[in-house]
């Protein structure tokens, strides 16, 4: 028998009062740090696949086990799908000791979007969508600088491709994502529910037969 996931708990209970001022304040002054000299090697071996490629780009950001992104690629034959996850056991299934995996439309590499994001933006990647599934929700008040839209990095991150999909079980992250993504985009965001059995991804399925809601942002 699977256990059950608990439902997101939080000294929050609605979007964050300093949402507004993070999000301004991170599209007025960019981001930084330096790549980190491991992100930088697997995202030029990517890179260079990409090149040889004429093929439209589908990211899976922080894609787990993998999963997802084989879904994506059955269901996206006509693109080319990268899934990226920086721990160090999430994608053991497919990858090895090098980090990296590429066969037939799926390339999945172990490495840090927070590098990743930044070099792409620097490249010329045709990335047709962009796929955030249920991110980890850092849900204490104090932890708004660790869900993507509170972060420094937010504003290039949307800036990749017009098409951006969120999924996540707490309702507060949703709602601040897609507050965030108005301010930066000035366009309409739509928030729905995701009604499938068709599961995208192992925690899609297991926030789903645990019985939580599950939320979905996108923006066209
Ligand atoms: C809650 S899991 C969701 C996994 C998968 N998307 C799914 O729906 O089954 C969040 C994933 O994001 C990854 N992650 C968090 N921060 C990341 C970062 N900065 N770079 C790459 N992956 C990250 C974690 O390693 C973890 O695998």
């Amino acid at each position: 028998m699977t256990t059950k996931s608990s439902i997101v708990t939080s000294n929050q209970t609605a979007v964050h009062k300093d949402l507004e001022n993070s999000v301004r304040k991170h599209l007025t002054n960019s981001f930084r740090k330096p790549y980190r000299p491991f992100s930088a090697e697997i995202f030029h071996k990517t890179n260079e696949i990409i090149n040889s490629l004429d093929m439209p780009i589908i990211l899976d950001s922080g894609c787990g086990t993998g999963e997802s992104s084989h879904i994506l690629s059955k269901q996206n034959t006509d693109a080319l799908i990268v899934g990226i996850d920086k721990s160090e056991k999430r994608l053991d299934k497919f990858i090895s000791n090098d980090n990296f995996y590429d066969k037939d439309n799926l390339i999945l590499i172990r490495a840090d979007v927070i590098d990743i994001w930044r070099m792409i933006k620097q490249s010329n990647w045709n990335i047709k969508k962009h796929y955030l599934l249920y991110p980890n929700p850092w849900p204490k008040k104090n932890q708004l600088k660790r869900r993507w839209h509170g972060h420094p990095v937010f504003p290039e991150m949307i800036s990749l491709c017009d098409q951006i999909e969120l999924r996540t079980n707490w309702q507060i992250y949703a709602e601040e994502y897609k507050q965030a993504m108005e301010i930066v985009t000035n366009k309409n965001v739509i928030m729905d529910s995701v009604e499938t059995i068709d599961f995208i991804s192992p925690f899609e399925k297991k926030y789903y037969d645990s019985g939580h809601e599950l939320y979905r942002v996108s923006t066209f």
